[in-house]
């Protein structure tokens, strides 16, 4: 991979700038393939991402994956998935904006790097970053918005569906419509 790439990686992975550093097992910087059309983006480690040092390996990451894989998207293959802090919050509380914003730093250099088609957002804190500060997930879940050539789409989080599994259709329905806008303006994300 680049060397911009992995310099900016091994900087991220000795980072001390707010206190999660001082909690968290592993820095969680993020999974999949670096050149991807489509980014999707959480909201923080878990126990499961903090342990392993990947983002959505628990019980929400295999839900994550499966939805992924009806749409022919993996994180092995076409698809870079990160989220909007990467050390674990103790106890999986929300992240604090002060740690949302200096941590997003990293995020906003991968980006940069990634310059993605595409940006889905997974659960109301990534949303509220990327979409719109006021948004009201179960209303404007799957809009895409086009802001100078990027795509953004919010999306429900899985671990939400894990606990409201009446709502699967309505995200399930983000990603077929996803599927659509990936094939309109996406050049190498399906061969
Ligand atoms: N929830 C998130 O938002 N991100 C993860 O990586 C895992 C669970």
């Amino acid at each position: 991979m680049d060397n911009s790439w992995e310099s900016l990686k091994n900087q991220c992975m000795t980072c001390q700038k707010c206190d999660l550093c001082k909690t968290r097992k592993n820095v969680v910087f993020g999974i999949g393939n670096p050149r991807s059309e489509v980014v999707f983006i959480g909201e923080g480690p878990g126990e499961q991402e903090d342990i392993q040092g990947k983002p959505f390996v628990g019980r929400s990451g295999q839900l994550l994956d499966k939805m992924l894989k009806a749409v022919d998207l993996s994180r092995d293959e076409n698809i870079y998935i990160a989220n909007i802090v990467k050390c674990r919050p103790p106890k999986n509380r929300d992240p604090l904006p002060a740690e949302q914003d200096s941590c997003i730093k990293w995020l906003d250099k991968q980006l940069d790097f990634i310059k993605p088609k595409i940006i889905v957002t997974l659960g109301r804190i990534a949303a509220m970053k990327f979409v719109k500060p006021d948004i009201k997930i179960t209303q404007e879940h799957g809009v895409f918005y086009d802001r100078d050539g990027t795509i953004f789409m919010a999306t429900l989080h899985p671990a939400a569906l894990l606990r409201n599994p009446a709502r699967k259709p309505m995200a399930f329905q983000d990603f077929l419509n996803l599927r659509e806008k990936i094939k309109e303006v996406c050049k190498h994300t399906y061969k």
